[in-house]
């Protein structure tokens, strides 16, 4: 039990430990806020339950990262403490209720400084005599880097203040950040501003952060001597009077449902502010009472942050722009007011098709809840009718396509029974620009052409410049007029000539699948090439006898082959045919014969083969006329072993008598040796 629990512990502080790296060493984030905090969270949750955790790279041992080591480093003088995260209403009443029991409060209410959380990245700056300094990064919490030259260059950082009532000596702490609007602007490869904002900080020539519009807001302080104030409150006023900027958006609150309430709505405004925030962190006010709290591990008892959730977000519908793909679909996509959604700024949100727009009533301007799972397109979740403006209008999808003009129509599907949800544009062949670009992009796509260097972006470059309009032209390009365009030279034409010329000889399976006919996929273009067996045979399809003929392949229903004869009978189609056939070298497809060595013998692997994949596997077997399963029943003759195979198969296998076998004995039944 202890050992599983270790396991699960080491496996955490090893994820943790590379997401440090990689963020503090080599200014990557690899993970979203949330999740790493989540991370962070379990962490200290297994430490706090089980006392026999422990790890140095553990959380609770440091705060943050060592710093970069480009940058000289010096000592807080009083160490930048973390915070410790809430999530919910019962995270709040927990955090209220300890600071009740430890300061013996019995009810008495308790007064926050609630403070929108920038998501920046915190310095720490000192003035001496009322003088600019030292800036130091957050670095460990222990010691920082040195980056006055970098801070000296932020507008919003004070040189020279000369208020009476300012401290001889303090440290003034807040965060650095870059607005979301600027960062719009810069063209930079950062996931989000944040990450923006610390590459700039973090870089050795003040010139180039210079260039970088930094922001800074005051919120806390670290070393003091002759700070005259009593409360935060009162603090962040003072940080005005000086000169500093600090979040309009602060507050004095007293009760969790007041917290609350007021976290709903900076949720809200969150869009609308032009720095990106992820919660509101809560600060008891008085100074007294922060100090009789103290500290545990490495974060005050006295405030904590109240995170926002880290896969929806509230934003703005600006725009409804529809997409069309390949197969001619229209995608409505939603423009939406830029919004960090766990570490990355989403602006664009699938609207799935037309019927899901009038399900949701989903209109521009509308005020929308938007999530962002894993790896999925952002979706909009839901509609917040009341802050619907009053001269919204429901919106019309196109009846016609947006890029060619063509009748836009909704099949019905004749094994659902339904007509579908997506409206397609009801062009045929190369007639529509958007359409035509898509194919070309499937044309040139990995499964298919896949040729080097030529990607997406080069599909669109060359169709607006008119190099490319069907995928014949690929294999005539004038590259004399690439040779002097923007970013191109000698090598890189002569670079891309080659690998054209490389994929000029092709399978037919591959080269029937690059046609991008709607319905056929990897696996059916294979089936077909197997049909066919040569271009020719392929090409000279025009028979309705040849057409029912394909009805008899096992998996071509015949959706696949109503779509073949579309294909078929569109005339630019044919010509792309006749064009694609002078220029290439298009392979027979090997017939396997249905009188080879595994004749009316069925297979099933199980288990990691040695040197061999099980597709590999699978196409030996089919080669050579066997079969393959998927499960053990009367039907299999061979259990084919590997490393580590599921015992049940074995044991089923052995019951109803089937003959098991390993890699070598497999292979030497198609007399090859492993
Ligand atoms: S107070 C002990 N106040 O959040 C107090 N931090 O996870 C520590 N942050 O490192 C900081 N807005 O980068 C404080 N109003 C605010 C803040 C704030 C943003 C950041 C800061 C800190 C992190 C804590």
């Amino acid at each position: 039990m202890s050992s599983n629990i270790k396991k699960e512990y080491n496996l955490k502080i090893k994820l943790i430990k590379k997401y440090n790296e990689s963020y503090f060493d080599h200014n990557k984030s690899i993970v979203s806020d949330a999740s790493y905090d989540i991370l962070k969270k379990e962490i200290l949750e297994l430490e706090n339950k089980y006392n026999f955790l422990n790890s140095k790279y553990s959380p609770s041992k440091y705060v943050g990262f060592k710093p970069s080591k480009n940058f000289h480093k010096s000592p807080h003088r009083v160490p930048m403490l973390s915070l410790g995260n809430a999530f919910s209403e019962e995270d709040l009443l927990n955090f209220e209720k300890k600071i009740s029991n430890f300061l013996s409060l019995n009810g008495k209410e308790i007064y926050y400084s609630a403070e929108p959380k920038i998501d920046g990245i915190s310095a720490s700056l000192t003035y001496k005599k009322g003088k600019f300094f030292k800036g130091l990064s957050r670095g460990d919490g222990k010691e920082g880097e040195d980056i006055t030259s970098n801070l000296l260059t932020i507008e919003d950082i004070p040189k020279k203040i000369l208020s009476k009532d300012f401290p001889e000596e303090i440290d003034i702490r807040g965060e650095v950040f870059i607005k979301n609007d600027d960062f719009k602007n810069l063209n930079v490869k950062f996931a989000n501003p944040r990450n923006a904002a610390s590459g700039s900080l973090r870089q050795k020539n003040s010139e180039e952060t210079k260039k970088i519009p930094l922001n800074f807001i005051a919120y806390t302080f670290g070393y003091e001597r002759g700070l005259m104030v009593n409360n935060q409150f009162e603090y962040l006023k003072k940080l005005t009077e000086w000169g500093f900027k600090t979040n309009p958006l602060n507050k004095l609150i007293s009760g969790v449902k007041n917290l609350l309430n007021n976290y709903n709505q900076i949720e809200k405004k969150r869009i609308n502010l032009d720095f990106d925030i992820d919660g509101v962190v809560y600060k008891v006010n008085d100074f007294a009472m922060q100090k009789r709290l103290g500290s545990v591990a490495n974060a005050p008892r006295w405030a904590i942050a109240h995170k926002f959730s880290s896969n929806k977000a509230i934003s703005q519908i600006l725009d409804i722009e529809i997409q069309i793909g390949r197969t001619g679909a229209l995608t409505p996509v939603a423009k939406i007011k830029p919004i960090n959604i766990g570490g990355v700024l989403v602006s664009n949100a699938t609207l799935h098709n037309e019927d899901e727009i009038n399900r949701k009533d989903i209109r521009i301007g509308d005020t929308v809840v938007v999530e962002r799972a894993g790896d999925v397109i952002p979706h909009i979740l839901s509609v917040d009718k009341q802050k619907r403006l009053k001269n919204s209008k429901k919106f019309i999808f196109p009846k016609n396509c947006p890029s060619c003009g063509s009748e836009t129509i909704k099949e019905f599907n004749k094994i659902t029974k339904k007509v579908d949800a997506v409206r397609r544009c009801s062009s045929e062949g190369y007639y529509c620009n958007k359409m035509s670009v898509e194919k070309l992009k499937h044309f040139v796509s990995k499964e298919a052409f896949n040729i080097d260097g030529f990607g997406k972006k080069i599909v669109e470059n060359f169709w607006k410049l008119k190099l490319i309009k069907y995928p014949q032209d690929i294999f005539n390009l004038d590259f004399s007029k690439i040779k002097n365009l923007d970013g191109w030279g000698k090598l890189s034409v002569q670079n891309l000539k080659y690998s054209i010329d490389q994929k000029k000889i092709i399978s037919l399976e591959r080269f029937i699948y690059s046609l991008g006919i709607r319905h056929i996929g990897l696996e059916n273009a294979k089936l077909l090439s197997k049909h066919f067996v040569s271009f020719s045979k392929f090409k000279n399809l025009t028979k309705q006898i040849d057409y029912e003929d394909l009805l008899n392949i096992d998996g071509i229903g015949d959706t696949q082959v109503s779509s073949i004869k579309i294909f078929f009978s569109n005339e630019a189609n044919q010509i792309v045919l006749n064009e694609l056939e002078k220029v290439l070298l298009i392979k027979d497809a090997i017939k396997n014969s249905n009188n080879g060595l595994l004749k009316n013998k069925t297979f099933l692997v199980t288990g990691k083969l040695n040197g061999i994949s099980r597709a590999e596997v699978k196409s030996l077997i089919e080669e050579h006329s066997g079969k393959t399963v998927s499960s053990v029943s009367k039907k299999l003759n061979f259990l084919i072993i590997g490393e580590k195979p599921t015992k049940k198969k074995i044991d089923d296998a052995k019951k109803l008598k089937i003959k098991v076998i390993d890699q070598v004995k497999f292979l030497k039944m198609l007399n090859k040796s492993s």
